[in-house]
Protein backbone atom coordinates (compact mmCIF):
# COMPACT_ATOMS: atom_id res chain seq x y z
CA UNK A 1 0.00 0.00 0.00
CA UNK A 2 1.44 3.52 -1.06
CA UNK A 3 2.00 6.34 0.78
CA UNK A 4 2.57 9.79 0.60
CA UNK A 5 4.97 11.54 2.09
CA UNK A 6 4.77 15.45 2.35
CA UNK A 7 7.04 18.22 3.99
CA UNK A 8 5.25 20.79 4.30
CA UNK A 9 5.86 25.35 4.32
CA UNK A 10 6.17 25.56 0.68
CA UNK A 11 4.22 28.37 -1.16
CA UNK A 12 3.06 26.23 -4.76
CA UNK A 13 3.52 28.29 -8.04
CA UNK A 14 2.92 27.75 -11.72
CA UNK A 15 0.96 26.21 -13.77
CA UNK A 16 -1.83 23.17 -13.65
CA UNK A 17 -4.09 21.41 -16.23
CA UNK A 18 -7.62 19.71 -14.56
CA UNK A 19 -8.22 16.33 -15.39
CA UNK A 20 -11.48 15.13 -17.10
CA UNK A 21 -14.05 14.76 -14.18
CA UNK A 22 -14.27 11.61 -12.95
CA UNK A 23 -18.07 11.62 -11.54
CA UNK A 24 -18.83 12.61 -15.44
CA UNK A 25 -16.62 10.12 -16.91
CA UNK A 26 -18.17 6.79 -14.83
CA UNK A 27 -22.24 7.97 -15.95
CA UNK A 28 -20.85 8.37 -19.66
CA UNK A 29 -18.88 4.89 -19.39
CA UNK A 30 -22.04 2.92 -18.19
CA UNK A 31 -24.33 4.94 -20.84
CA UNK A 32 -22.69 2.86 -23.79
CA UNK A 33 -24.34 0.08 -23.13
CA UNK A 34 -27.37 1.45 -24.55
CA UNK A 35 -25.77 0.97 -28.31
CA UNK A 36 -23.81 -1.94 -30.30
CA UNK A 37 -22.06 1.57 -32.15
CA UNK A 38 -18.83 2.75 -30.71
CA UNK A 39 -18.74 5.22 -28.56
CA UNK A 40 -15.72 7.51 -28.23
CA UNK A 41 -15.03 8.97 -25.01
CA UNK A 42 -12.35 12.30 -24.51
CA UNK A 43 -10.50 13.69 -21.92
CA UNK A 44 -11.16 10.37 -19.94
CA UNK A 45 -9.27 11.15 -16.06
CA UNK A 46 -6.89 8.85 -15.57
CA UNK A 47 -7.75 7.48 -12.10
CA UNK A 48 -8.39 3.95 -10.67
CA UNK A 49 -12.14 4.15 -10.79
CA UNK A 50 -12.44 4.48 -14.46
CA UNK A 51 -10.10 1.59 -14.62
CA UNK A 52 -12.42 -0.34 -12.88
CA UNK A 53 -15.35 0.51 -14.75
CA UNK A 54 -13.70 -0.03 -17.97
CA UNK A 55 -13.39 -3.75 -16.37
CA UNK A 56 -16.41 -3.97 -15.47
CA UNK A 57 -17.35 -2.91 -19.22
CA UNK A 58 -15.05 -5.65 -20.44
CA UNK A 59 -16.38 -8.25 -17.87
CA UNK A 60 -19.74 -7.59 -20.22
CA UNK A 61 -17.82 -8.49 -22.80
CA UNK A 62 -17.69 -4.86 -24.60
CA UNK A 63 -14.85 -4.27 -26.75
CA UNK A 64 -12.95 -1.32 -24.65
CA UNK A 65 -10.30 -0.21 -26.44
CA UNK A 66 -8.03 3.14 -25.91
CA UNK A 67 -4.84 4.60 -28.04
CA UNK A 68 -2.85 5.11 -25.08
CA UNK A 69 -1.65 3.81 -21.86
CA UNK A 70 -3.28 5.14 -19.36
CA UNK A 71 -6.30 5.74 -20.99
CA UNK A 72 -7.20 9.46 -21.19
CA UNK A 73 -9.60 8.67 -24.53
CA UNK A 74 -11.78 5.43 -24.57
CA UNK A 75 -13.93 3.72 -27.77
CA UNK A 76 -16.55 1.27 -25.99
CA UNK A 77 -18.38 -0.99 -28.27
CA UNK A 78 -20.91 -2.88 -26.77
CA UNK A 79 -22.24 -4.76 -30.06
CA UNK A 80 -23.49 -7.68 -27.85
CA UNK A 81 -23.44 -7.76 -23.97
CA UNK A 82 -23.24 -11.88 -23.05
CA UNK A 83 -22.83 -11.08 -18.84
CA UNK A 84 -25.70 -8.78 -17.99
CA UNK A 85 -24.07 -8.69 -14.33
CA UNK A 86 -22.02 -6.20 -11.58
CA UNK A 87 -20.06 -8.54 -9.68
CA UNK A 88 -19.81 -8.09 -6.16
CA UNK A 89 -15.94 -7.86 -6.76
CA UNK A 90 -15.75 -4.91 -8.91
CA UNK A 91 -19.15 -2.94 -7.23
CA UNK A 92 -17.52 -3.25 -3.67
CA UNK A 93 -14.22 -1.21 -5.05
CA UNK A 94 -16.29 1.19 -6.73
CA UNK A 95 -20.47 1.58 -5.70
CA UNK A 96 -20.69 3.69 -8.94
CA UNK A 97 -20.52 0.58 -10.44
CA UNK A 98 -24.42 0.06 -9.84
CA UNK A 99 -24.76 2.90 -12.63
CA UNK A 100 -24.71 -0.09 -15.15
CA UNK A 101 -28.38 -1.45 -13.80
CA UNK A 102 -30.13 1.64 -15.77
CA UNK A 103 -28.72 1.45 -18.99
CA UNK A 104 -28.48 -2.60 -18.78
CA UNK A 105 -31.68 -3.49 -18.37
CA UNK A 106 -33.41 -0.84 -20.57
CA UNK A 107 -30.92 -2.19 -23.55
CA UNK A 108 -30.78 -6.19 -22.75
CA UNK A 109 -34.58 -6.30 -20.25
CA UNK A 110 -32.74 -7.85 -17.62
CA UNK A 111 -29.67 -6.73 -15.21
CA UNK A 112 -28.21 -8.27 -12.15
CA UNK A 113 -25.89 -6.19 -10.39
CA UNK A 114 -24.47 -6.28 -6.65
CA UNK A 115 -26.20 -4.03 -4.20
CA UNK A 116 -23.47 -1.84 -2.97
CA UNK A 117 -22.83 -1.91 0.91
CA UNK A 118 -22.18 1.12 3.07
CA UNK A 119 -19.24 2.69 2.62
CA UNK A 120 -16.95 5.16 4.95
CA UNK A 121 -18.80 8.54 4.53
CA UNK A 122 -22.57 6.97 5.16
CA UNK A 123 -24.85 4.34 4.85
CA UNK A 124 -25.80 5.20 0.99
CA UNK A 125 -28.57 3.22 -0.09
CA UNK A 126 -29.72 2.92 -3.43
CA UNK A 127 -33.83 2.30 -2.84
CA UNK A 128 -34.69 5.55 -5.13
CA UNK A 129 -32.87 4.11 -7.81
CA UNK A 130 -34.80 0.98 -7.75
CA UNK A 131 -38.33 2.71 -6.93
CA UNK A 132 -37.80 4.94 -10.53
CA UNK A 133 -36.86 1.66 -11.97
CA UNK A 134 -39.98 0.09 -11.07
CA UNK A 135 -41.85 3.24 -11.90
CA UNK A 136 -41.05 2.25 -15.82
CA UNK A 137 -41.93 -0.99 -15.36
CA UNK A 138 -38.98 -3.08 -14.10
CA UNK A 139 -39.67 -6.35 -11.78
CA UNK A 140 -36.62 -5.68 -9.49
CA UNK A 141 -35.81 -8.33 -6.55
CA UNK A 142 -33.13 -8.18 -3.78
CA UNK A 143 -31.84 -11.81 -3.19
CA UNK A 144 -28.35 -12.46 -2.08
CA UNK A 145 -26.95 -9.67 -2.15
CA UNK A 146 -28.13 -8.50 -5.89
CA UNK A 147 -30.76 -6.58 -7.31
CA UNK A 148 -32.23 -8.49 -10.13
CA UNK A 149 -33.92 -5.76 -12.53
CA UNK A 150 -36.23 -7.23 -15.67
CA UNK A 151 -38.54 -5.83 -17.84
CA UNK A 152 -39.62 -6.76 -21.61
CA UNK A 153 -39.33 -2.91 -22.39
CA UNK A 154 -39.82 -0.42 -19.93
CA UNK A 155 -42.26 1.83 -19.98
CA UNK A 156 -42.16 6.11 -19.60
CA UNK A 157 -43.75 7.52 -16.22
CA UNK A 158 -43.50 10.25 -13.94
CA UNK A 159 -41.16 10.13 -11.33
CA UNK A 160 -40.66 12.68 -8.48
CA UNK A 161 -37.08 11.78 -6.62
CA UNK A 162 -38.36 12.22 -2.76
CA UNK A 163 -34.53 13.36 -2.48
CA UNK A 164 -32.25 14.94 -4.89
CA UNK A 165 -29.70 11.99 -6.02
CA UNK A 166 -27.47 11.86 -8.52
CA UNK A 167 -26.47 9.06 -9.37
CA UNK A 168 -29.84 8.11 -9.23
CA UNK A 169 -30.76 10.53 -11.47
CA UNK A 170 -28.16 9.09 -13.91
CA UNK A 171 -29.33 5.47 -13.98
CA UNK A 172 -32.88 6.36 -14.51
CA UNK A 173 -32.39 9.24 -16.85
CA UNK A 174 -30.19 6.02 -18.91
CA UNK A 175 -32.80 3.90 -18.55
CA UNK A 176 -35.97 6.45 -19.63
CA UNK A 177 -33.91 7.24 -23.20
CA UNK A 178 -35.10 3.41 -24.43
CA UNK A 179 -38.19 2.91 -22.48
CA UNK A 180 -41.70 2.82 -24.96
CA UNK A 181 -43.05 6.38 -24.42
CA UNK A 182 -42.78 9.70 -22.15
CA UNK A 183 -41.00 10.03 -18.83
CA UNK A 184 -41.19 12.83 -16.46
CA UNK A 185 -38.60 12.88 -13.89
CA UNK A 186 -38.99 15.40 -11.16
CA UNK A 187 -36.75 17.08 -8.32
CA UNK A 188 -33.82 15.74 -10.40
CA UNK A 189 -29.84 16.04 -9.25
CA UNK A 190 -28.96 19.66 -10.87
CA UNK A 191 -24.93 18.24 -10.69
CA UNK A 192 -22.95 19.40 -14.31
CA UNK A 193 -21.99 15.40 -14.17
CA UNK A 194 -25.70 14.65 -14.92
CA UNK A 195 -25.95 17.33 -17.66
CA UNK A 196 -22.85 16.50 -19.37
CA UNK A 197 -24.08 12.41 -19.93
CA UNK A 198 -27.96 13.61 -21.23
CA UNK A 199 -25.46 16.13 -23.71
CA UNK A 200 -23.93 12.85 -24.76
CA UNK A 201 -27.67 10.63 -24.54
CA UNK A 202 -28.77 13.61 -27.26
CA UNK A 203 -25.42 12.85 -29.13
CA UNK A 204 -26.36 9.07 -29.28
CA UNK A 205 -29.94 10.37 -30.43
CA UNK A 206 -31.81 10.26 -27.49
CA UNK A 207 -34.94 13.03 -26.89
CA UNK A 208 -34.35 14.69 -23.33
CA UNK A 209 -35.30 18.06 -22.62
CA UNK A 210 -35.31 20.18 -19.68
CA UNK A 211 -31.10 20.12 -19.38
CA UNK A 212 -29.77 22.10 -16.07
CA UNK A 213 -33.08 21.75 -14.67
CA UNK A 214 -34.80 19.76 -12.16
CA UNK A 215 -37.28 18.76 -14.39
CA UNK A 216 -36.27 16.41 -17.28
CA UNK A 217 -38.69 15.08 -20.26
CA UNK A 218 -37.27 11.97 -21.70
CA UNK A 219 -39.49 10.92 -25.07
CA UNK A 220 -38.16 7.25 -25.22
CA UNK A 221 -36.76 5.96 -28.75
CA UNK A 222 -36.17 2.11 -29.99
CA UNK A 223 -32.35 2.59 -30.44
CA UNK A 224 -29.76 4.94 -29.76
CA UNK A 225 -26.55 4.90 -31.87
CA UNK A 226 -22.51 5.87 -31.80
CA UNK A 227 -21.02 9.40 -31.04
CA UNK A 228 -17.94 11.34 -29.89
CA UNK A 229 -18.58 13.29 -26.59
CA UNK A 230 -15.57 15.25 -24.41
CA UNK A 231 -15.93 14.77 -20.66
CA UNK A 232 -16.44 18.11 -18.75
CA UNK A 233 -13.74 19.19 -16.47
CA UNK A 234 -12.92 18.00 -12.83
CA UNK A 235 -14.76 20.69 -10.91
CA UNK A 236 -13.61 18.81 -7.51
CA UNK A 237 -10.31 18.81 -8.64
CA UNK A 238 -10.48 22.38 -9.50
CA UNK A 239 -11.83 23.36 -6.18
CA UNK A 240 -8.64 21.19 -4.29
CA UNK A 241 -6.27 22.81 -6.40
CA UNK A 242 -8.16 26.34 -5.68
CA UNK A 243 -7.49 25.19 -2.05
CA UNK A 244 -4.27 24.60 -2.49
CA UNK A 245 -3.16 27.69 -3.75
CA UNK A 246 -4.57 29.46 -1.03
CA UNK A 247 -3.54 27.47 2.31
CA UNK A 248 -0.63 27.60 0.55
CA UNK A 249 0.16 31.35 0.09
CA UNK A 250 0.99 30.46 -3.49
CA UNK A 251 0.03 31.67 -6.97
CA UNK A 252 -1.78 29.10 -9.21
CA UNK A 253 -2.97 29.21 -12.84
CA UNK A 254 -5.35 26.34 -13.73
CA UNK A 255 -6.00 25.77 -17.13
CA UNK A 256 -8.64 23.28 -18.78
CA UNK A 257 -11.19 23.92 -15.65
CA UNK A 258 -14.97 25.20 -15.82
CA UNK A 259 -15.27 28.44 -13.84
CA UNK A 260 -19.04 28.13 -13.74
CA UNK A 261 -19.24 25.27 -12.53
CA UNK A 262 -17.68 26.09 -8.76
CA UNK A 263 -19.44 29.38 -7.95
CA UNK A 264 -20.40 28.60 -4.58
CA UNK A 265 -16.88 27.47 -3.53
CA UNK A 266 -15.35 30.51 -5.96
CA UNK A 267 -17.66 32.93 -3.81
CA UNK A 268 -17.11 30.79 -0.20
CA UNK A 269 -13.22 31.51 -0.91
CA UNK A 270 -13.53 35.58 -1.85
CA UNK A 271 -15.52 35.34 1.71
CA UNK A 272 -12.56 34.25 3.23
CA UNK A 273 -10.28 36.55 1.41
CA UNK A 274 -8.54 34.48 -1.27
CA UNK A 275 -7.78 36.43 -4.56
CA UNK A 276 -9.58 34.61 -7.41
CA UNK A 277 -9.55 35.73 -11.07
CA UNK A 278 -12.25 34.15 -13.30
CA UNK A 279 -11.61 33.55 -16.84
CA UNK A 280 -13.60 31.57 -19.69
CA UNK A 281 -11.84 28.07 -18.79
CA UNK A 282 -9.12 29.21 -16.59
CA UNK A 283 -9.24 30.38 -13.31
CA UNK A 284 -6.51 31.94 -11.18
CA UNK A 285 -5.68 31.87 -7.61
CA UNK A 286 -3.27 33.97 -5.06
CA UNK A 287 -3.06 33.96 -1.61
CA UNK A 288 -5.35 35.83 0.68
CA UNK A 289 -3.28 38.74 2.03
CA UNK A 290 -5.58 37.71 5.54
CA UNK A 291 -7.50 34.57 5.63
CA UNK A 292 -10.53 34.86 7.35
CA UNK A 293 -12.80 31.83 8.80
CA UNK A 294 -16.32 31.27 6.94
CA UNK A 295 -19.25 29.14 7.56
CA UNK A 296 -20.12 26.59 5.00
CA UNK A 297 -23.46 23.81 4.71
CA UNK A 298 -22.55 21.22 2.04
CA UNK A 299 -26.06 21.27 -0.15
CA UNK A 300 -27.14 19.97 -3.95
CA UNK A 301 -25.10 21.55 -6.65
CA UNK A 302 -25.22 24.36 -7.07
CA UNK A 303 -24.54 24.62 -3.67
CA UNK A 304 -21.48 24.06 -1.58
CA UNK A 305 -20.16 20.82 -2.72
CA UNK A 306 -19.74 17.66 -0.07
CA UNK A 307 -17.12 16.65 -2.06
CA UNK A 308 -15.25 20.22 -1.00
CA UNK A 309 -15.90 19.51 2.27
CA UNK A 310 -12.51 18.28 3.75
CA UNK A 311 -10.50 20.09 1.73
CA UNK A 312 -12.27 23.58 3.13
CA UNK A 313 -11.67 22.09 6.69
CA UNK A 314 -8.27 22.08 5.74
CA UNK A 315 -8.35 25.84 4.98
CA UNK A 316 -10.54 26.65 7.80
CA UNK A 317 -7.81 25.44 9.95
CA UNK A 318 -5.50 27.75 8.58
CA UNK A 319 -8.15 31.04 8.95
CA UNK A 320 -8.54 33.51 11.23
CA UNK A 321 -11.70 33.18 13.69
CA UNK A 322 -14.66 30.68 13.65
CA UNK A 323 -15.62 27.97 10.71
CA UNK A 324 -19.08 26.54 10.99
CA UNK A 325 -18.94 23.69 8.78
CA UNK A 326 -22.55 21.48 8.28
CA UNK A 327 -22.27 18.46 6.17
CA UNK A 328 -25.99 18.31 5.15
CA UNK A 329 -25.52 15.34 2.18
CA UNK A 330 -23.55 12.29 3.91
CA UNK A 331 -24.35 10.89 7.68
CA UNK A 332 -20.36 10.34 8.00
CA UNK A 333 -18.45 12.72 6.31
CA UNK A 334 -15.86 14.23 9.20
CA UNK A 335 -13.53 11.26 9.45
CA UNK A 336 -10.52 13.23 8.08
CA UNK A 337 -11.37 15.77 11.09
CA UNK A 338 -10.04 13.42 13.77
CA UNK A 339 -6.68 13.34 11.84
CA UNK A 340 -6.19 16.95 11.82
CA UNK A 341 -6.84 16.98 15.35
CA UNK A 342 -3.83 14.56 15.26
CA UNK A 343 -2.07 17.20 13.85
CA UNK A 344 -2.65 20.22 16.45
CA UNK A 345 -6.32 21.23 14.10
CA UNK A 346 -8.34 23.22 16.57
CA UNK A 347 -12.01 20.70 15.42
CA UNK A 348 -15.36 20.20 17.90
CA UNK A 349 -17.39 17.88 16.67
CA UNK A 350 -21.28 17.67 17.01
CA UNK A 351 -22.94 15.72 15.03
CA UNK A 352 -22.84 17.07 11.85
CA UNK A 353 -21.52 19.96 13.06
CA UNK A 354 -17.60 21.06 12.54
CA UNK A 355 -16.64 24.17 14.46
CA UNK A 356 -12.91 24.36 13.43
CA UNK A 357 -11.26 27.77 15.33
CA UNK A 358 -7.94 29.31 13.64
CA UNK A 359 -5.70 29.42 12.49
CA UNK A 360 -3.70 26.64 13.84
CA UNK A 361 0.18 25.81 13.41
CA UNK A 362 -0.25 22.24 11.97
CA UNK A 363 2.59 20.17 12.95
CA UNK A 364 3.26 16.56 10.38
CA UNK A 365 2.09 13.35 11.72
CA UNK A 366 1.15 9.96 10.41
CA UNK A 367 -2.02 10.19 9.43
CA UNK A 368 -4.28 7.90 7.86
CA UNK A 369 -7.04 8.57 4.94
CA UNK A 370 -10.69 6.83 5.14
CA UNK A 371 -11.83 7.92 1.69
CA UNK A 372 -11.12 10.17 -1.50
CA UNK A 373 -12.25 13.59 -0.22
CA UNK A 374 -10.65 13.11 3.26
CA UNK A 375 -7.57 11.98 1.34
CA UNK A 376 -7.69 15.09 -0.47
CA UNK A 377 -8.19 17.38 2.92
CA UNK A 378 -5.35 15.44 4.61
CA UNK A 379 -2.76 16.33 1.64
CA UNK A 380 -4.01 19.86 1.69
CA UNK A 381 -3.38 20.06 5.86
CA UNK A 382 0.35 18.19 4.84
CA UNK A 383 0.97 21.26 2.25
CA UNK A 384 1.05 23.43 5.12
CA UNK A 385 2.13 21.63 8.15
CA UNK A 386 5.72 22.28 9.40
CA UNK A 387 8.09 18.58 9.73
CA UNK A 388 6.63 15.52 7.69
CA UNK A 389 3.66 14.19 7.06
CA UNK A 390 2.76 10.42 6.17
CA UNK A 391 -0.28 9.78 4.79
CA UNK A 392 -1.69 6.11 4.56
CA UNK A 393 -3.79 4.37 2.10
CA UNK A 394 -3.49 6.82 -0.67
CA UNK A 395 -5.57 4.49 -2.82
CA UNK A 396 -8.51 6.42 -2.06
CA UNK A 397 -6.76 9.33 -3.22
CA UNK A 398 -6.33 7.28 -6.41
CA UNK A 399 -9.88 6.45 -7.18
CA UNK A 400 -10.21 9.75 -8.19
CA UNK A 401 -7.55 12.37 -8.91
CA UNK A 402 -5.14 11.64 -11.34
CA UNK A 403 -1.22 12.09 -10.57
CA UNK A 404 -1.90 14.14 -8.16
CA UNK A 405 1.59 14.04 -6.31
CA UNK A 406 3.20 15.15 -10.05
CA UNK A 407 1.22 18.10 -10.51
CA UNK A 408 1.95 19.13 -6.70
CA UNK A 409 5.57 18.74 -7.07
CA UNK A 410 5.58 20.52 -10.74
CA UNK A 411 3.54 23.27 -8.26
CA UNK A 412 6.70 23.40 -5.99
CA UNK A 413 5.26 21.06 -3.33
CA UNK A 414 7.58 18.30 -1.35
CA UNK A 415 5.05 15.30 -2.05
CA UNK A 416 6.78 12.00 -2.33
CA UNK A 417 4.78 8.77 -3.00
CA UNK A 418 6.59 5.93 -1.11
CA UNK A 419 5.50 2.25 -2.17
CA UNK A 420 5.72 -0.49 1.32
CA UNK A 421 8.40 -2.10 -0.80
CA UNK A 422 10.64 1.20 -1.30
CA UNK A 423 12.63 2.59 1.43
CA UNK A 424 11.68 5.89 2.98
CA UNK A 425 13.29 8.89 1.34
C1 LIG B 1 -22.55 11.18 -6.07
O1 LIG B 1 -22.77 10.06 -5.22
C2 LIG B 1 -21.05 11.28 -6.25
N1 LIG B 1 -20.57 10.06 -6.89
C3 LIG B 1 -20.39 11.51 -4.91
O2 LIG B 1 -19.01 11.70 -5.13
C4 LIG B 1 -20.97 12.78 -4.27
O3 LIG B 1 -20.43 12.95 -2.98
C5 LIG B 1 -22.48 12.67 -4.18
O4 LIG B 1 -23.05 12.37 -5.49
C6 LIG B 1 -23.15 13.94 -3.66
O5 LIG B 1 -22.83 15.01 -4.48
C7 LIG B 1 -20.65 9.93 -8.22
O6 LIG B 1 -21.14 10.79 -8.93
C8 LIG B 1 -20.09 8.68 -8.80
P1 LIG B 1 -26.42 10.81 -3.93
P2 LIG B 1 -24.26 9.45 -5.08
O7 LIG B 1 -27.24 9.65 -4.40
O8 LIG B 1 -24.97 9.63 -6.35
C9 LIG B 1 -29.12 9.50 -0.24
C10 LIG B 1 -16.71 11.40 -4.68
O9 LIG B 1 -15.98 11.67 -3.70
N2 LIG B 1 -29.73 8.48 -1.11
O10 LIG B 1 -26.61 12.10 -4.61
O11 LIG B 1 -24.09 8.08 -4.53
C11 LIG B 1 -27.64 9.24 0.03
O12 LIG B 1 -27.43 8.30 1.05
C12 LIG B 1 -18.08 10.80 -4.48
O13 LIG B 1 -16.36 11.57 -5.86
C13 LIG B 1 -30.74 7.67 -0.63
O14 LIG B 1 -31.14 7.78 0.53
O15 LIG B 1 -24.87 10.40 -4.01
C14 LIG B 1 -27.15 10.64 0.38
O16 LIG B 1 -27.45 10.93 1.72
C15 LIG B 1 -18.34 10.41 -3.05
N3 LIG B 1 -31.28 6.72 -1.47
C16 LIG B 1 -28.00 11.55 -0.53
O17 LIG B 1 -29.13 10.74 -0.91
C17 LIG B 1 -30.87 6.57 -2.75
O18 LIG B 1 -31.41 5.70 -3.46
C18 LIG B 1 -27.31 12.03 -1.79
O19 LIG B 1 -26.60 10.95 -2.37
C19 LIG B 1 -29.84 7.42 -3.24
C20 LIG B 1 -29.29 8.36 -2.41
Amino acid sequence: MDRFKIEGGRPLQGAVQISGAKNAALPALAATLLTSEPVHLQNIPRVRDIITMAKLLAHMRCNVTSPDIPPSEFTIQAETISHAEAPYELVKTMRASVLVLGPLVARTGYARVSLPGGCAIGARPIDIHIQALEKLGAKISVEHGYVEARAKRLRGAEFRFPKITVTGTENVLTAAVLAEGETLLENCALEPEVTDLAELLIKMGARIEGLGTSTLRVRGVQRLHGATHEIIPDRIETGTFLIAGAITGGDLHLQNCAPEHLRAVIEKLKSCGVEIRCEANSLRVKAAKKLVAADVDTEEYPGFATDMQAQFMALATQAQGVSRIRETIFENRFLHAVEMLRMGANIAIDGNLAVVTGPSKLSGAPVTASDLRASAGLVLAGLVADNTTWIDRVYHIDRGYERIEEKLRSLGARITRVGTGDRDE
